[in-house]
This record gives structure tokens, C-alpha cells and sequence, in this order.
């Protein structure tokens, strides 16, 4: 089969024939339409990740047909059209993963292929008002974001939300679940048209995180935020202690920025804040982050469609956030 393969920290991905994989007990192999990228293929080709492994196919999100299956699962599987929860190994903790809990795409190849091979219980059938590309896009994004905006953040409709850098793929995809069930949604980001075009998406307001004094412009206009998400860190982290309402919930799942810094702790507590870290989420979620899409019929933001051959320069465009919503690679086997 056709891979674009990751052959070490730093190299460029490459076009490569490898051995199409075979269904072992339990497996499926899909035979992939698309893929999407996730900001962690790009730790990977950095080699900024844990438990790093070269060469690698990377890739946790695909949609494609069921090629073949292995012993124990049901031939009604061949021909179906589906996509993969890339969390795997969960356990029988909803708190928390299990040691062997893993993503597909590191350890094991993922989906920047023309097949890929997954148990058959991370399997789901695609939503039929999905087009490949769209269905491709939502997986490993909005199975953290759910995690994020409801299981941790306990969301309400009603409830005032503040998403930092929406250009950001679980940004997106979170300000469309949560403009879904009718919260006031509130954006950060560091493209003033970025902003617009989450208002146009139905954030009711959006601040540039480069601008000084940003949180500020926040305090004027909001009562005050009682679900925060975030995934960039760093020293701007310290204002969502302002902008919290009492009691608030601040969710984050990503370091973008790097370390945490000068939380001041008596404003923290005297609040009574949670402040939740949060990673993907467990097969209960995953479908009901599914179901979410398709009762609202959410389509997820799409900001490229590049052939798979071109993986390369789709990682490429993450180099400065320059994205607005999911970058797609088009599989034609
Ligand atoms: N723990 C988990 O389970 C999990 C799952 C998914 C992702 N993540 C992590 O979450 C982060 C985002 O992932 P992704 O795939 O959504 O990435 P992505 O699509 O590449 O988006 C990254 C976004 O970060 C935003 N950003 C950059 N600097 C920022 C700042 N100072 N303040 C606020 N936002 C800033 C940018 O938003 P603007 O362009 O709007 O400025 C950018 O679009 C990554 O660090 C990723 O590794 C973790």
C-alpha cells in the first residue's frame, strides 16, 4: 500500500510502499477515503512526544470503507462505511485512561495511508450526512472537546464559554458543540479574522490574545465565564483566575505555550475554581460526542483538502497557525 511515512524526528514525510496490513483476531483493515491531521502528528515529526518510535505512519483520524476482518468479527462489517475512535484501551475507569491506554498513529501506524488496521471495537458506522472528509475531521477532536466541555466542564445551555485559539481543530469543533446546545460562546484568537469568522459560526464575541490587556476587554463585556477551555497554557493561563466566574470550571488539554505561570492562589481558591486537566476521552463518550453531531447535524470547519501524497506540506501549515479549522488529506487508493 501507499504510505506517507514519518522516518524520524525533523525529516519530511515520505511517499512509501509498505505491506498493506492484515486483520488479526479481532481487527479490521480499512481501506481509507481520508485522514485528518492533529496537531499531535506534528509533535511527532518534532519528536517533542512520548515513547517516540521511527519510522511511523502517523494520522489518529480516518474515514474509509471496511476492507477485510479477522477472525471473530462479523463479515457484515466488509463494505461498511466508518470511522475510528483513536482512543484505544481505555479501561474501566471514566476518570482516567488505562496504563494501556494509546492513540492510533504512534505506537501503532495510523491513518496518513491507503489502509489502515484497528480493532473492530473502535470502529463506528460514518454519519451519513457527512462527506469523508468531514466525517475524517471529527474524531480525535471532538472526542477531547466533548471530554472537555461536558464531562469536565459540566456545560449548560445557557452557560457563558470562553474557547481560547479558535483557529485551533478542537477549538472549532468545541465552539460547535457548544453553540449546539445553546451556550454563549466567547473566543480567543490571534487572527482578528479568525474572530470574525467564529462570530459568523455563533460566538457571540472574540478577543485577539496578542493585543495587551486582552482579558480585560473580556471583563468589560462578559459577567463572567463558568466554563473556560484551553489548550494553549503559558503565561496567559493566569487571567481565566479573573475572568472565572465563582465555582467556574477551567478545562485544558494542551501546553501550546508551554509552562503555567503566576497563579496567583488565594484569588483561586477563594473562588472555589477547578481547574481540570483533561486527555481524549472514553468509548461512552466517543459516542456520545456522536450522536451531539449528528442531532445538531454539525458539519465540522474544514480549512484544506490536500491529496494524501501532499501530507508533507499539510503538517507544513501548522508551523504558524495559520489554520482555520481541520486540515484534510484525500486517500484515493
Ligand atoms: N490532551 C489531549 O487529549 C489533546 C487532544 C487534542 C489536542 N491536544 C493539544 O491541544 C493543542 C491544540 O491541538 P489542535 O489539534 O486543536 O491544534 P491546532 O489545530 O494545530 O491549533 C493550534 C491552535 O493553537 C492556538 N494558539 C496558539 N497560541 C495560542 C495562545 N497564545 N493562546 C491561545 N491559543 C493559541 C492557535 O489558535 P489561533 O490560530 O486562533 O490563534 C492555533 O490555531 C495542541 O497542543 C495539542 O497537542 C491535546
Amino acid at each position: 500500500m501507499k504510505a506517507m511515512v514519518c522516518v524520524d524526528k525533523l525529516q519530511p514525510l515520505v511517499l512509501q510502499e509498505v505491506a498493506t496490513p492484515v486483520a488479526g483476531e479481532g481487527e479490521v483493515v480499512i481501506a481509507l477515503h481520508a485522514a485528518a491531521l492533529n496537531h499531535r502528528d506534528w509533535w511527532i515529526q518534532q519528536g517533542m512526544y512520548a515513547n517516540l518510535r521511527y519510522p511511523i505512519i502517523l494520522g489518529s483520524d480516518g474515514s474509509g470503507i471496511v476492507s477485510a476482518v479477522g477472525e471473530g468479527v462479523s463479515n457484515d462489517w466488509i463494505g461498511r462505511s466508518v470511522i475510528i475512535n483513536p482512543g484505544m484501551h481505555w479501561g474501566d475507569n471514566p476518570n482516567f485512561h488505562s496504563r494501556n491506554f494509546s492513540i492510533l498513529g504512534l505506537p501503532n501506524d495510523g491513518c496518513f495511508a491507503t489502509h489502515v488496521k484497528v480493532p473492530a471495537s473502535y470502529i463506528h458506522l460514518k454519519p451519513a450526512y457527512l462527506s469523508w472528509e468531514e466525517a475524517s475531521a471529527i474524531p480525535l477532536a471532538g472526542l477531547t472537546g466533548y471530554r472537555a466541555l461536558f464531562t469536565k466542564g459540566q456545560l449548560q445551555p445557557g452557560d457563558n464559554v470562553l474557547i481560547t485559539g479558535i483557529g485551533g481543530g478542537v477549538a472549532l469543533l468545541m465552539l460547535q458543540m457548544a453553540v449546539a446546545i445553546g451556550a454563549n460562546v466567547y473566543v480567543t484568537s490571534g487572527s482578528d479574522e479568525k474572530i470574525t469568522r467564529a462570530i459568523q459560526l455563533g460566538a457571540k464575541l472574540g478577543v485577539n490574545y496578542k493585543t495587551s490587556g486582552w482579558h480585560k476587554l473580556f471583563q468589560a463585556a462578559v459577567e463572567g465565564f463558568d466554563v473556560i477551555v484551553d489548550s494553549a497554557a503559558g503565561d496567559g493561563f493566569k487571567h481565566f483566575i479573573d475572568l472565572a466566574k465563582p465555582s467556574a470550571r477551567i478545562v485544558f488539554f494542551g501546553g501550546t505555550q508551554g509552562a503555567i505561570t503566576n497563579i496567583n492562589p488565594q484569588k483561586a481558591y477563594w473562588k472555589q475554581l477547578q481547574i481540570l486537566g483533561t486527555t481524549m476521552g472514553t468509548p461512552e463518550e466517543f459516542k456520545a460526542m456522536i450522536q451531539l453531531f449528528e442531532k445538531h447535524q454539525i458539519k465540522p470547519v474544514i480549512d484544506a483538502v490536500l491529496p494524501l501524497e501532499s501530507a508533507e506540506q499539510a503538517i507544513r501549515k501548522m508551523d504558524d497557525n495559520s489554520q482555520f479549522g481541520k486540515i484534510v488529506l484525500k486517500i484515493e487508493g
